[in-house]
């Protein structure tokens, strides 16, 4: 069965709606809804007083109209008389200030108390309701470390670090001789001494704020396992169990990899615009958040918060044009979406969010976005096991929350963003239509032909060395600059020319190295097949020298003059190119259109702005266009209006 559905929360509105909103979303073709997940007040008004009956009723109401439940434990938002109880169990920011009850998803991850008063009401819920048929699937939380909310430097923190080191290192000289604390004589004489890197003049060492980085993605994943945990024991055996990963996730303080492992499906929230954005984020930035979120469990998902209408919490922005939201959806089923809620059946009158606009506006008349999303459902209804369909990719796109946090504390240029680095190599390969798995970095290997390294400045010889049987046995490998410069301490290796461990593979050397500015762009000249293709660099360059590598495109300002930027070596059976900076798109194209060529990958050729993601069942092939421009476009003798979408066989 595939669940479609939309975000309902009935204690926002009078009791006497509940029936005629439930009825609105079952005539919508929707079968579920979800409930719950800031409702902690609702369930335990005061310490210790749980009562479901609120909920009771609203499921019973659901059932009277065939509908299912998806139930978010509520620990995003926890009760006032519990932070006046408990003030510890506010996080605090860098400059020491508790951030006050209000808001939302304010606690702090290293907080036993709420540690234990989550792990109550958690409890207490899903033993109510294991035997409830009509709860198919258990949310954890609310989009873990959102909005900044992964991030905490109370003294729980500080305590739960010290003894996060102490577990890790045999000695504190082991840690002054790893962090090189030598350096501006920082040498500890006890873990005690460490800090936290709160803001201090300047900036503080590279490794204790890699380790520190650890420590928060090490708190947040103990939390949410702690939580899955207790799920998991008090459930329904017919119920399963999942979290919902929010937009950003580079951009987060954890390991999502290791965040969602005891989880049976990731459930996605795709927002494409929010807030004060005055267009949406590109195809392809879409694009890739759906891939990695099928990556994570390497499997497909649900979309359990879809956007509809314009969002934004005190600044609004883009209004989704007619028919673009239900494009958006199109390409999360095309990319491995199998179920599907919209966020939210109605936008709230009251509260933060009055400008978060839902499926029905304020007004309550059933409207264009209401139609839309009908005529989606019903549509979509038809594919369910298309949407199930395993999705099979010859390139995949590497990451390592490691090397992303090396990064950030180290951005190195100052136009330097790592999302942005990732879908530049991501980019030319998705206008080719192919598909892209985006994954941890240490995943097998040997099922794809092309393995994109976007900026992996962190890389231990494990990874060099997988990277160089798998080009060896025949796969392309494209790295983009800093590839191989520190290793997993977050130091610089001594006497090692860089790219360091992967200097072989690579087949040249890095001679000098510049940080530019985006604005800089620098003209490179390409050689052979790339002569024709005009390209420039910005943001960052290698000064390369080729050893067994031949150059592609090369740099031509004065002193620099025939310096490569962009290199390809033959390697074993494979191909090896290496992209010493922020490279044009042009140049990008014209790579990706070779590798597709000497791999055999399947490609297809479709107008800028028109997304072709192909699907199989069996031996069928089907065809999900997408029109992602306000203007008319053609896919082959398929017409399609600004924004449509549709599922062909081909
Ligand atoms: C999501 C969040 C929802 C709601 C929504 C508004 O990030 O999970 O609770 O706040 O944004 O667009």
């Amino acid at each position: 069965m595939t669940y479609l559905g939309v975000d309902y929360y009935p204690e926002h509105w009078p009791e006497e709606m509940m029936g005629e909103d439930l009825q609105g979303i079952k005539d919508m073709g929707a079968n579920i809804i979800r409930i719950g997940e800031f409702a902690w007040h609702l369930m335990e008004k005061e310490e210790g007083a749980f009562d479901f009956s609120y909920f009771d009723h609203v499921i019973e109401k659901a059932k009277q109209h065939g509908l299912d439940v998806m139930f978010g434990t509520p620990t995003a938002t926890f009760p006032a008389w519990l932070a006046q109880k408990h003030p510890s169990i506010l996080s605090e920011n860098e400059n020491g200030n508790k951030r006050v009850f209000g808001g939302r998803r304010q606690y702090c991850f290293n907080s036993d108390k709420y540690r234990q008063y989550a792990a109550g009401i958690t409890k207490q819920l899903v033993q109510h309701y294991k035997d409830e048929e009509a709860i198919v699937s258990w949310q954890i939380d609310n989009e873990f470390g959102h909005e900044g909310s992964d991030m905490c430097y109370c003294d729980q923190c500080y305590a739960a670090f010290h003894q996060y080191l102490e577990n890790k290192y045999d000695s504190v000289g082991q840690l002054n001789d790893e962090w090189g604390t030598i350096f501006w004589g920082q040498t500890y004489n006890d873990f005690s001494e460490i800090p936290i890197p709160k803001p201090t003049v300047t900036t503080h060492n590279p490794t204790l704020k890699l380790e520190w980085a650890r420590f928060r993605s090490s708190s947040v994943n103990g939390f949410t396992h702690e939580m899955t945990a207790i799920v998991n024991e008090h459930k329904g055996s017919h119920q399963t169990v999942t979290t919902n990963v929010s937009g950003g996730f580079f951009d987060k303080w954890f390991d999502h990899e290791e965040n969602v492992k005891p989880m049976d499906f990731v459930s996605y929230d795709n927002y494409p615009v929010w807030g004060g954005l005055e267009k949406p984020i590109p195809p392809e930035a879409i694009a890739m958040t759906h891939d990695f979120n099928r990556g994570l469990l390497d499997q497909n998902y649900w979309i359990v918060e879809e956007l509809m209408g314009a969002q934004g919490h005190d600044v609004i922005g883009y209004l989704p044009r007619p028919n673009q939201a239900k494009m958006w959806s199109y390409q999360a089923f095309a990319h491995g979406c199998s179920n599907m809620l919209y966020f939210r059946w109605r936008g709230m009158t009251k509260g933060a969010e009055q400008f978060c606009y839902g499926v029905v506006d304020h007004d309550n008349v059933y409207g264009r976005k209401y139609k839309e999303v009908q005529s989606l459902f019903n549509e979509i209804k038809e594919h369910e096991e298309l949407l199930n369909a395993e999705i099979n990719s010859d390139v995949a796109v590497l990451y390592d929350y490691d090397n992303i946090w090396s990064w950030r504390s180290q951005i190195q240029s100052k136009d330097f963003d790592f999302n942005a680095e990732l879908l530049r190599l991501y980019r030319p390969f998705y206008r080719k239509n192919t598909n892209i798995d985006v994954i941890p970095a240490t995943r097998d290997l040997s099922t794809y032909k092309v393995v994109l390294v976007p900026v992996m400045q962190l890389m231990d010889d494990t990874l060099a060395s997988r990277l160089r049987t798998f080009a060896d046995e025949g796969g392309t490998v494209i790295f983009s600059y800093r590839a191989g410069l520190k290793g997993r301490d977050n130091n610089i290796r001594l006497g090692e020319v860089l790219p360091g461990p992967v200097r072989e593979l690579i087949g040249a050397r890095v001679e000098e190295i510049e940080s530019l500015t985006a604005a800089h762009q620098l003209e490179l000249q390409g050689e052979g097949s790339f002569a024709e293709v005009p390209a420039h660099i910005s943001v960052w360059r290698d000064l390369l020298v080729p050893e067994q590598a031949e150059t592609l495109y090369s740099y031509q300002d004065q002193f620099y003059k025939g310096y490569a930027a962009v290199t390809k070596n033959s390697f074993g059976k494979g191909s090896v190119y290496y992209v010493g900076g922020g490279l044009s798109e042009e140049a990008l194209e014209k790579i990706a259109a070779d590798v597709t060529n000497d791999c055999g990958i399947d490609t297809i050729e479709s107008e800028r702005d028109v997304e072709v993601y192909r699907r199989h069942i069996g031996g069928d092939s089907y065809l999900f266009l997408m029109n992602h421009s306000d203007k008319e476009k053609s896919y082959g003798m398929e017409k399609l209006g600004p924004f449509e979408s549709r599922i062909v066989k081909g």
